[in-house]
């Protein structure tokens, strides 16, 4: 286990370069088990989700190589049609292979990929959505299976816009007869991503983006040379950080467009943010207003950023409220702030946060990646030394944080416990 020994910050100044998107990197690794052709994904981040991923790539048959950052991956044959529990049990995005699994060979069968500390994270959208395309669903000693001699076009209502439901339908209509409509389906920039890319090996897919995707099915796939789109939650984290401290830093490799509801409620905060093309600059002085904040699937503000808006306003002058409404348990880093000294509540699905808090250097623990990432901009604006324990959850979503954060002269280091 290490940590983190962060120190307080007078001002940030200076660059800090944004990766590939772990949430679309992922997908997009598993639909390359959807074709026998080379792909290359390029501008992937070296985390450890993505490494359990090649993982299980491996053992389902994927020759995988590094290339500096662009991952070169073939599957000529699937080896075995299962996900082994030993990765899946480590990351949820392993039920990602199920989709692509099931169109390509008919047969997928994955671990039961359980809850998590965020909430119950049930797989029922997934199951419907295969059971609408033909598939036969089994479950049994941990595993679902799904079996299907062909699947069929269909049409599928999502109860909830779920992100990983609308991919893993997506990936297994590709090559379904006939047509497919996934309907209130997730909109995130990642799905968009995932089409653009499955496009590009053959599929044949148009209103990703929209509510409603229709997948018409192919046969077969060709290769293909993809970037992966820029991580916005990683960009937003930075976005978040240079707002809370007097600071005039540069994000680069930003989509603004993918990041509209977090910039907008920065600016309502008093902060300047500035596209500059690819770029973003924030400007501040560190006196922020409180704002009140309601998690939304995409283009709502993101869950992935509330425990770092819940940093933010810890800090900022004014109450606010921060209702979450797409996990029913994210609120684990609540304890943790207080132990900072700061003043939050929670009631029900909300938390109600007495900002300008004095946060105080101390020892806390990350209690998943995005709460982990929050705590080390909570002792950026802290008084006195913070060490940010078990933050093995932040490496699974932020490439070498340290590094980035150190070109800012942010004084971060990692003990190995
Ligand atoms: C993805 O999880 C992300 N994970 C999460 O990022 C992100 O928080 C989430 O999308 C929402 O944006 C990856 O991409 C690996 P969902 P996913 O399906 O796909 C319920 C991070 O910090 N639901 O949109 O699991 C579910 O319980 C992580 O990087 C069902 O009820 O999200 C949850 O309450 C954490 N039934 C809500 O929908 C289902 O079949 C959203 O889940 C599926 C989901």
């Amino acid at each position: 286990m290490s940590k983190f020994i962060v120190h307080p910050i007078d001002k940030l100044e200076g660059e800090i370069v944004v990766g590939g998107a772990k949430n679309g990197v992922l997908p997009l690794m598993a639909s390359v088990l959807l074709t026998a052709e080379p792909c290359v994904i390029h501008d992937v981040p070296d985390l450890k989700d993505v490494n359990v991923m090649i993982e299980i790539l491996k053992v389902i048959g994927a020759k995988i190589e590094w290339e500096g950052s662009s991952l070169h991956i073939e599957v000529p044959k699937i080896l075995k049609n299962e996900a082994p529990y030993e990765y899946v049990s480590k990351m949820r995005a392993s039920f990602d292979v199920m989709g692509p699994l099931l169109a390509r060979t008919g047969v997928a069968r994955v671990p039961m990929p359980g809850g998590c500390s965020i909430g119950e994270r049930p797989i029922d959208l997934h199951i419907k959505g295969f059971k609408a395309l033909g598939a036969t669903i089994e479950f049994g000693h941990g595993f679902v299976e799904a079996r299907a001699e062909k699947l069929v076009g269909a049409s599928v209502y999502l109860d909830f816009p779920s992100f990983g439901a609308t991919k893993n339908i997506m990936m297994a209509a590709t090559m379904a007869e006939g047509v497919t409509m996934i309907e209130n389906a997730a909109k995130e920039p990642e799905i968009v991503d995932l089409a653009n890319f499955l496009n590009q090996i053959g599929a044949k897919i148009s209103g990703a983006g929209t509510d409603t995707i229709k997948i018409t099915g192919v046969k077969s796939f060709g290769g293909a040379i993809h970037r992966a789109i820029p991580d916005r939650i990683e960009a937003g984290t930075y976005l978040i950080m240079a707002a809370m401290n007097k600071s005039n830093v540069l994000v680069k490799n930003v989509v603004t467009s993918h990041l509209k509801a977090v910039i907008s409620k920065l600016i309502e905060c008093g902060v300047q943010v500035i596209p500059e093309g690819d770029n973003v600059r924030v400007i501040s002085d560190g006196k922020l207003k409180a704002v009140d904040i309601t998690t939304l699937p995409h283009p709502g503000f993101p869950t992935d950023l509330q425990a770092q808006f819940m940093s933010l306003l810890t800090v900022a002058e004014g109450s606010s409220v921060i209702m979450e409404t797409v996990f029913e348990n994210r609120f684990m880093h609540v304890s943790e702030f207080n132990r900072m000294g700061a003043n939050i509540k929670i009631e029900g699905h909300s938390a109600l946060i007495q900002g300008g808090a004095k946060l105080q250097g101390t020892e806390v623990k990350a209690t998943d990646l995005r709460a982990g990432a929050a705590l080390v901009l909570a002792a950026l604006v802290a008084d006195g030394e913070t060490s940010v324990h078990d933050i093995y959850h932040i490496d699974r979503g932020y490439n070498n944080l340290e590094s980035k954060l150190q070109t800012l002269g942010v004084k971060i280091e990692r003990i190995q416990d």
